[in-house]
């Protein structure tokens, strides 16, 4: 097998339902059915054909995302099964073997792990944690280079939840047009800003970008497995090359479902039922860690659903994580993930309480072991 293990989706995968407390989870708490719809809306479901349905996304969902986007048609949209197909896709459309990615780090590492597989040059540019997680320019400068194919960025960012300003994105457009090279970024916490002004996409900014987006984050439907691509409608027929070998298609229960939740009413009450939780649950994880004075250190999310957390304990992130989960049955993500030791990731989208009761664990634990 020439892959590198998915390190983050498989640990995730393992335990996240062994245990009494997941904290890893970075999404929103799911809908149900019945939260989601309304009667006519499920009732509806029973008429549905089930059968493969437009393969490339339903035309009335594709519409909707692409009203999300500036200048943009159905014709620029491709629906996937999350967004981490869209990341699969968008890597064997536009890399090939050889090519330069150079990655914003720390990210969540799909990107990385394809361009390895591909026989791809992987390069990481940084966000600077000492600068409040302001990546520096100037590294991305001095890495550019003619071979560079694709910049690749997540933003808002998964784990550190930075984003990016205005002047930021226009200085990315600027290095990525000085050598030619594609921007792809994965956009699918667009939407989970604390402060709820909708982050600005990189679609419109500059002729080659591509951005992905989806439900399972910011609209707290993980279950429907509904992410999409955006970018130049001659890109995007290609992605579809690469779609009718993954997976043909999303499912037609989810395109319908999605079309819903796209609705710019429903679509409004999603978005702010999710900043909601998110404002307020990280104040209670504030609380919490700055109970421990200088044990711990962040930088607050701008967006998305987690925090990520500098630990001043000797001890391994991933032996810490594996302690907590085996002894207390709670589970953080440990930094190992991201190639960050001393680190951790909890997520701040989930039920209050629920967060509250992994906390008390974890803070039983600390006083057990290490007399906190
Ligand atoms: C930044 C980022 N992109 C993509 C994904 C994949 O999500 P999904 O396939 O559920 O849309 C995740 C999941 O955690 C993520 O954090």
């Amino acid at each position: 097998m020439n892959i590198p293990f998915f390190e983050l989706e498989r640990v995730q995968s393992l335990f996240e339902n062994t245990v009494d407390f997941n904290l890893t989870e970075s999404g929103f708490h799911p809908f149900t059915m019945n939260e989601l719809l309304s009667e006519v809306e499920i009732e509806s479901l029973g008429n549905l054909v089930l059968g493969y349905g437009q393969t490339n996304g339903s035309i009335p969902l594709r519409i909707k995302i692409s009203k999300l986007y500036n200048s943009c048609d159905t014709e620029n949209v491709m629906v996937t099964n999350g967004s981490s197909e869209a990341n699969f896709i968008a890597c064997h459309t536009l890399l090939e073997k050889g090519d330069e990615v150079i990655m914003m780090i720390p990210n969540y590492m799909q990107i990385w792990g394809i361009a390895e597989e591909m026989g791809c040059i992987t390069k990481a540019w940084h966000l600077i944690e000492k600068n409040d997680w302001v990546p520096d320019m100037d590294e991305l400068r001095e890495l550019v280079s003619p071979k560079t194919r694709m910049i690749a960025i997540c933003n808002p960012n998964n784990p550190t939840g930075y984003t990016l300003t205005s002047e930021e994105m226009k200085e990315i457009v600027e290095i990525a047009g000085s050598v030619d090279a594609w921007i792809y970024c994965d956009e699918v916490y667009r939407g989970a800003e604390l402060n709820g002004q909708t982050l600005e996409s990189f679609i419109g900014m500059y002729d080659k970008v591509m951005v992905n987006g989806g439900l399972s984050k910011a609209y707290a439907l993980s279950g429907l497995r509904i992410g999409w691509l955006v970018g130049p409608k001659e890109l995007i027929a290609d992605t579809w090359a690469y779609h009718d070998y993954t997976s043909i298609t999303a499912g037609i229960i989810s395109n319908y479902i999605a079309e819903i939740a796209l609705q710019p009413v429903k679509r409004m009450e999603i978005l702010t039922r999710n900043r909601n939780m998110l404002n307020d649950n990280l104040q209670s994880v504030i609380n919490w860690l700055n109970h421990y004075g200088d044990l711990f250190e962040y930088v607050p999310p701008k967006a998305g659903g987690m925090i990520f957390i500098k630990y001043n304990l000797r001890i391994n992130s991933s032996e810490l994580a594996k302690w907590l989960r085996l002894e207390k049955s709670v589970f953080i993500l440990a930094g190992d993930c991201f190639g960050m030791d001393s680190y951790f990731r909890l997520g701040i989208g989930q039920q209050k309480q629920y967060i509250l009761g992994g906390l008390e664990r974890i803070k039983a634990a600390l006083k057990e072991r290490f007399n906190l």
